[in-house]
């Protein structure tokens, strides 16, 4: 009995945003600390588990991760199904990828529950040359939503611990 391991909760997240901004690395950056630098299109859904300790709480986060691309998505529905938490992820060198930010917002508060919290993350930032979208500008959006919000990278690991970890102690 001593030995079991007991996880006080168990919170489903979820990873939404354009192919390509980076959703299967920033997840397993999190929870393998590994990326792949010519990673392909995700097919259907994956999962992946993390335990993570917030004060004397363990929590157990079970991150969904499927496709930008409309055809190779999961069933919408069944994907967003009990989530407690969303990241939804553009790229800051890509505006197109920041535009339709909206439309991931739409789809999942369609489909999440209405207090499902919501982090906007704004991945690759060691392309800050190349980048498109400045901080301010996503930083205010998020604020007029009532979002979280975070810029991240998931090639040299800036903020993927603190993007996941402040959307679940929000959660908690
Ligand atoms: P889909 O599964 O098609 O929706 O894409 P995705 O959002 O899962 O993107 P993925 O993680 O597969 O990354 C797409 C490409 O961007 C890959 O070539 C990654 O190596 C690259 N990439 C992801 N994150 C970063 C990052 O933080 N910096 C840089 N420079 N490249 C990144
Ligand atoms: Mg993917």
């Amino acid at each position: 009995m001593g030995s079991d391991v007991t996880y006080n909760f168990v919170f489903k997240l979820v990873l939404v945003g354009e192919c390509g901004v980076g959703k299967s690395n920033l997840l397993s950056r999190f929870t393998k600390n590994q990326f792949t630098l010519d990673s392909r299109s995700t097919i259907g859904v994956e999962f992946s588990t993390q335990i993570i300790q917030l004060g004397r709480t363990s929590i157990r986060a079970q991150i969904w991760d499927t496709a930008g691309l409309e055809r190779y998505r999961a069933i919408t529905s069944a994907y967003y199904r009990g989530a407690v938490g969303a990241l939804v992820i553009y790229d800051i060198t890509k505006q197109p990828t920041y535009e339709s930010v909206e439309r991931w917002l739409s789809e999942l508060y369609d489909h999440a529950s209405p207090r499902v919290v919501v982090m906007l993350v704004g991945n690759k930032t060691d392309l800050e040359s190349n980048r498109c979208v400045t901080t301010e500008e996503a930083k205010h959006y998020a604020e007029n939503k009532g979002l979280l919000f975070v810029e991240t990278s998931a090639l040299d690991s800036t903020n993927v611990q603190l993007a996941f970890n402040n959307v679940l102690s929000e959660i908690h």
